[in-house]
């Protein structure tokens, strides 16, 4: 049987993962993107906030001393794991696209992640970590909303570019 103290802890440490796997594909977006510059100026801010969401949870990680060997590995598996769907990502025509359809999906994961949280803290009385949830939560809708209000226009750009033999991919 497994403890909330456990559960909480498990997800912080996905949680985590998560934010390290965003850096690495938000940095891969943030160097290649050049025809789309609102797409870019909007990941590196969203790249900006992803390293401060990955440091404070690495400091609640600290404090709850969960780190160890284990999630170490899992970090870099994500990582890995990014690197690669971020490779794949570059091989397509439609790259930019792509990379949007993935990040809006991406933050709904990262969104659902930290609604786990906010509930699990709240049910063990961690309020400082709800508090940190919450204030990254905000981040990460505010994100998804953007993405959501721009995906028709990116996609109408990428088309017309497309069309016109300018570059469109990134
Ligand atoms: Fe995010």
């Amino acid at each position: 049987m497994t403890h909330a103290r456990d559960n909480f802890l498990a997800w912080l440490r996905a949680a985590h993962a998560m934010e390290e796997q965003a850096i690495t594909t938000l940095s891969a977006q943030s160097r290649r993107i050049e025809s789309y510059p609102d797409l870019k100026t909007r990941i590196v801010q969203h790249l900006r906030e992803t390293e401060e969401h990955a440091q404070a949870l690495t400091t609640l990680l600290d404090h709850f001393s969960a780190t160890g060997g284990v999630s170490a590995i899992k970090d870099m598996a994500a990582k890995l794991t990014a690197k690669a769907q971020g490779v794949g990502g570059m091989l397509t025509s439609d790259e930019v696209v792509k990379g949007v359809m993935a990040s809006y999906a991406f933050e709904h994961m990262e969104i659902a992640s930290y609604r786990v949280l906010i509930a699990a803290a709240d049910e063990l009385d961690e309020m400082e970590a709800k508090a940190v949830f919450e204030r990254i939560l905000g981040e990460e809708i505010a994100m998804a909303n953007w993405l959501e209000a721009n995906l028709d226009a990116i996609t109408r750009v990428f088309l017309m570019r497309d069309e016109r033999d300018l570059m469109a991919k990134r």
